[in-house]
């Protein structure tokens, strides 16, 4: 017997207040500023599994290489009966996990949460298939806010893997560990994908590709802004920036207006005005080294447990435990 339950706590109404409430602070604030979350409706979400297939872009094959190696040593150390997934998106690095815990023979239900509830409806139809006798229990939810809804339980691993982590800034990042080690009893786990700290071109060109496909991605969302709150922005008048922050240790995607831009989103009734050169900052992606994981985790009330890289320690894959 499987079963299939999708809760919905986030509905499509919520979701637009946040962004219209979002949008209207960082486009208002100076300098100015979106949230990341914003990029992946329909067209975003593509463009981000284009990037990863990018030959530039390594974070989500050092990922998989070390997912790869390691699953059957996570599946058994953590004995898991409730696999956890924070912003699932695709799922393909998650079937890893679920075939290594079902093989242990612990795993009994699978629990993404996840902002698209369509993504989520698909994401739990193609694990049922796969996997017969699992039970998913899919949580529409943003990981920054909804934590608290998941359904309680017990025997859990929390995967948040692709090194989204990093698109949180240092407060955020703070209050999400905690948040996640809020809803875990003692000795729970938490599976972490982080990427690494590393040569600046290397990162700069993983954000910065030849063909141009994360320029897109970037501006993607001035797409979405103009389809969901009215707006009247041209893509074309915002140049792709990619830039190593060295002193916060992350790189940063910006949208430089290449001439004077004066736009308007109706349905904030705000006039958004740029100087030429001005530029908006769309993301963070922060990098890390395995000190600031493991005591960013300490603080947050987890005890690294296991520290694993890709063989040319490029992402790292931390297995913590949720402290007494
Ligand atoms: C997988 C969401 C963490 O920050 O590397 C890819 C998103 N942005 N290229 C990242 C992203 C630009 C990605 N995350």
């Amino acid at each position: 017997m499987t079963e299939t339950v999708v809760d919905v706590h986030l509905t499509a109404a919520d979701a637009a207040q946040s962004l219209r409430a979002d949008v209207r602070a960082g486009l208002t604030a100076s300098p100015k500023w979106l949230s990341p979350k914003y990029f992946y409706d329909a067209r975003g979400s593509r463009l981000f599994e284009d990037i990863t297939r990018l030959p530039e872009y390594y974070p989500t094959r050092a990922e998989r290489e070390v997912l790869a190696e390691r699953a059957v040593e996570i599946a058994v150390t953590t004995g898991a009966r409730r696999l956890v997934e924070l912003g699932s998106g695709s799922s393909e690095k998650t079937r890893l996990l679920l075939t290594a815990l079902t093989s242990a023979g612990t795993l009994r239900e699978f629990v993404p949460l996840d902002v698209s509830a369509s993504a989520l409806r698909e994401a739990a139809a193609s694990v049922v298939a796969d996997y017969p006798g699992l039970t998913v229990h899919g949580v529409v939810g943003d990981f920054t806010q909804h934590l608290g809804l998941l359904p309680p339980s017990d025997s859990r691993l929390v995967a948040f893997l692709g090194g989204t982590v990093g698109n949180l800034i240092p407060e955020e990042r703070e209050k999400f560990l905690r948040s996640v080690r809020d809803v875990l009893g003692t000795g729970e786990w938490l599976l972490l994908g982080t990427d690494l700290v590393k040569a600046p071109d290397v990162l700069v060109r993983a954000y910065d590709d030849a063909r141009g496909v994360t320029a897109e991605f970037n501006r993607n969302v001035l797409l979405v802004l103009n389809r969901e709150l009215d707006g009247n922005f041209d893509v074309d008048d915002f140049a792709h920036v990619a830039r190593w922050n060295a002193e916060q240790e992350w790189i940063e995607m910006r949208l430089r207006a290449r001439r004077p831009v004066r736009a308007r989103l109706g349905a904030l009734d705000l006039d958004v005005e740029f100087a030429e050169g001005e530029e908006l900052r769309t993301e963070v992606s922060a990098k890390f080294r395995r000190d600031r994981v493991e005591s960013e985790l300490r603080a947050a009330g987890f005890e690294l447990h296991r520290w694993w890289t890709d063989s040319r320690q490029r992402f790292a894959v931390s297995l913590a435990r949720a402290a007494g």
